[in-house]
């Protein structure tokens, strides 16, 4: 979000859990990369924190590792490589005991003194949530994080499992820190189309007069992954499709499509205007949540021509698990701008596709002037963003065809960032680590949008807790999930939308 990168003179970075998976594929990745592009300080380092034994050689070379699988700019150069790596370092520790931070906390200290001035110190907690308390409170008996300025903690999702521990994990970290130092990191608000989702409202008056209920019938929001859990079966069993990427992933997409426009870009200002938005969601009553919120759990089958797994085959998952893999549900925004426009979320793991989009679907004209002859095809225009992996964005419109007869059809009108930029799209963690280093949090959850966002989902939660009469698996892998999701939006006459294919308008997609 920052318009103009600052400076930051020194850094001091240490990852909880800097063995990790998270660390491996995708922080040390970003921050290489930040630093090949010469936004990292001159003066830095990066402490891996873990309990495990590990030698300085080794960890460097798990780090270029994951750097050369998973780089956006491919394999590390060798020069490149080894003077990032002079600022990488192992620090083994175990979270809980006094001389981890001890010993981190005289570290930090000696860089200060030879870098000749006092570093801004990012802790990032790449842990399981029951580090998290530890881990604070130690930081603040050392006195680690007490430049309120300079001094950053960053927690990783699932922030909190419903609102009451949400309120919990909010309290037990403003007790050791200012709101301003706490980063809750969510890396769908990185991604670089969700950023631009601002821009294309914000900074064009041609959308931002129509974005409401005069205009708009109804929004979707799809985010469709064509893989299973795979390897995170014990991570996924607490978590579900509902906490894993509705109450996160897909409420930030909401957001920043149905805010009011800010005054600012002000880090405040733009939190207020999101957290709005998930205030006014319309509470979910019981019978609400049996009718609009749909779950779904993927059974056996093939996937990219491949077996797969039913999820309750999955390794550390239940084989009697209820764990739902698939949410679609029906939400109302009780605000001027949104009175009674229908809000389609939806989300699975195991689908025909890897997608994610927001469709904005209008009304249709109030007067049909061209009948079905001329015009057979009378779809309302709707505006399809693609967050990812397209980057596009397409409106569908009607035009007359060349002839001699009077023939209307749909047509589209793309932006696509393949064919209008040649610069390469920084990685989501790239925005949000250099966001944190310059202390700039509009891109991150302030505690209220958080709780928000639990008040919505825990009415569901806790229905579903007492629901027994839920029948697992649902839907097949590679399909869309369940049929009923299909029925959620059907009562509107509308389908889900997929992103038009091959230059043709593409398909209204078929549920099963
Ligand atoms: C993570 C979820 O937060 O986001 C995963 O825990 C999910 O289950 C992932 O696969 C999706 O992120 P992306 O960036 O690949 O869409």
């Amino acid at each position: 979000m920052t318009s103009i990168r600052k400076e930051t003179q020194a850094a001091n970075i240490v990852i909880f859990g800097g063995n990790g998976d998270l660390a491996w594929r995708k922080l040390i990745p970003a921050f290489y990369n930040l630093y090949i592009s010469g936004f990292l300080p001159k003066n830095f380092a990066i402490y891996g924190v873990h309990y495990q034994e590990m030698s300085e050689k080794d960890f460097e070379k798990h780090l270029l590792e994951g750097v050369n699988t998973f780089s956006r700019t491919g394999k590390a150069k060798p020069k490149q490589w080894k003077t990032f790596a002079k600022s990488l370092f192992y620090f083994k520790g175990d979270f809980t005991e006094e001389k981890t931070f001890e010993g981190l906390s005289t570290v930090l200290s000696n860089n200060d003194k030879t870098w000749k001035t006092r570093g801004v110190r990012l802790f990032y907690y790449s842990v399981s949530p029951r580090f998290i308390q530890p881990i604070s409170l130690m930081l603040a008996k050392y006195e680690m994080a007490n430049n309120v300025g300079l001094d950053r903690v960053v927690i990783e999702k699932p922030f909190g499992s419903d609102l009451a521990t949400a309120k919990d994990l909010n309290r037990l970290l403003t007790t050791h820190f200012q709101e301003k130092q706490i980063f809750r990191i969510d890396h769908y608000l990185g991604k670089e189309t969700v950023q631009n989702l601002m821009a294309f409202r914000f900074a064009n008056i041609v959308f931002e007069s129509i974005w409401n209920h005069n205009y708009i019938e109804h929004v979707q929001i799809t985010v469709a992954e064509n893989i299973g859990v795979g390897g995170r079966g014990n991570y996924y069993e607490s978590a579900g499709a509902l906490k894993d990427m509705i109450q996160n992933h897909l409420f930030q997409l909401l957001c920043v499509a149905a805010m009011e426009p800010p005054l600012s870009l002000d880090a405040e200002e733009v939190r207020n205007k999101k957290a709005d938005v998930l205030k006014a969601v319309r509470p979910l009553t019981k019978s609400d949540i049996r009718k609009h919120v749909l779950r779904g759990q993927y059974g056996e089958g093939k996937l990219n021509g491949k077996k797969q797994l039913a999820y309750r085959q999955e390794k550390n998952v239940d084989p009697k698990s209820t764990t739902e893999t698939f949410v679609a549900l029906k939400l109302y925004i009780d605000n001027w701008r949104w009175q009674n426009v229908p809000f389609y979320l939806r989300t699975g793991k195991c689908m025909s596709k890897t997608t994610s989009l927001i469709v904005i679907q209008f009304k249709k004209v109030p007067h049909n002037l061209f009948g079905s002859r001329i015009m057979p095809d009378h779809r309302p225009n709707q505006l399809i963003i693609s967050i990812q992996p397209e980057m596009e964005t397409t409106l569908l419109f009607h035009a007359k065809e060349p002839g001699v007869q009077l023939h209307i059809k749909p047509v589209e009108m793309d932006f696509t960032y393949k064919e209008s930029y040649d610069a390469p799209v920084p990685e989501a963690y790239e925005t949000l680590l250099l966001d944190i280093l310059e202390g700039d949090a509009a891109l991150f959850m302030r505690a209220d949008q958080v709780e928000e966002a639990w008040k919505v989902v825990t009415p569901i939660l806790e229905a579903w807790k007492n629901d027994s009469a839920i029948r697992f698996p649902n839907y097949e892998p590679g399909s869309w999930g369940p049929s009923s999701a299909q029925q959620l939006i059907k009562p509107e006459g509308c389908n889900w939308t997929l992103l038009p294919e091959n230059g043709i308008l593409k398909k209204t997609m078929k549920q099963r």
